[in-house]
């Protein structure tokens, strides 16, 4: 069967936490990642959720975002048995597409020192890798 993207639904919820738990990604339940926060989410304008699925089945997920300046792809996950097949490039040309549609002109990905795969798969998407930037960011409750 063909795989399919198309926008995220709440009831995503269960197989986006499976498919991140199978491509390895950390994931806090308590946090941004609880259903409650990412159904919150989903109903804001910025979210640009979407899933890949064959046979009704999620095989993988993207949460994009766009703060009306720059479109960030989040949290990429591919299943490992679904990996190498083209479903990572499907997901971000549907945030890419949706890019153009707003008329924003730049995407962007922050990705882990060491993450060597995740960093070949985005310079394969033509994405430029910055050495010369640090990323900082400030959590309410702070850092742990
Ligand atoms: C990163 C990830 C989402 C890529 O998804 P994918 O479906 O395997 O990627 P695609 O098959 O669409 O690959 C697109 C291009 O990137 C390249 N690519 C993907 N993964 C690669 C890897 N590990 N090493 C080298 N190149 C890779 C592919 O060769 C392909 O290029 P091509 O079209 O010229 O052949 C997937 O490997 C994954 O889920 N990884 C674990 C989770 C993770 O680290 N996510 C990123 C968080 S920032």
């Amino acid at each position: 069967m063909p795989v399919k993207v198309r926008r995220m639904k709440a009831t995503d919820y269960d197989a986006l936490v499976a498919t991140w738990k199978a491509a390895g990604l950390p994931y806090r339940p308590k946090g941004r990642d609880s259903r409650e926060n990412v159904e919150r989410e989903l109903m804001q304008g910025t979210s640009l959720f979407f899933v890949a699925e064959e046979s009704g089945k999620v095989v993988g997920a993207v949460l994009g975002t766009q703060d009306g300046r720059k479109v960030w792809l989040n949290r990429m996950a591919v299943l490992p048995s679904h990996q190498k097949k083209g479903v990572g490039r499907m997901l971000a040309d549907a945030v890419e597409k949706e890019m153009e549609r707003l008329g924003i002109m730049m995407a962007c990905a922050l990705i882990d020192d060491g993450n060597d795969g995740s960093m070949k798969f985005f310079e394969g998407l033509g994405y430029v890798r910055h050495r010369d930037i640090y990323y900082f960011s400030k959590r309410k409750g702070g850092h742990v």
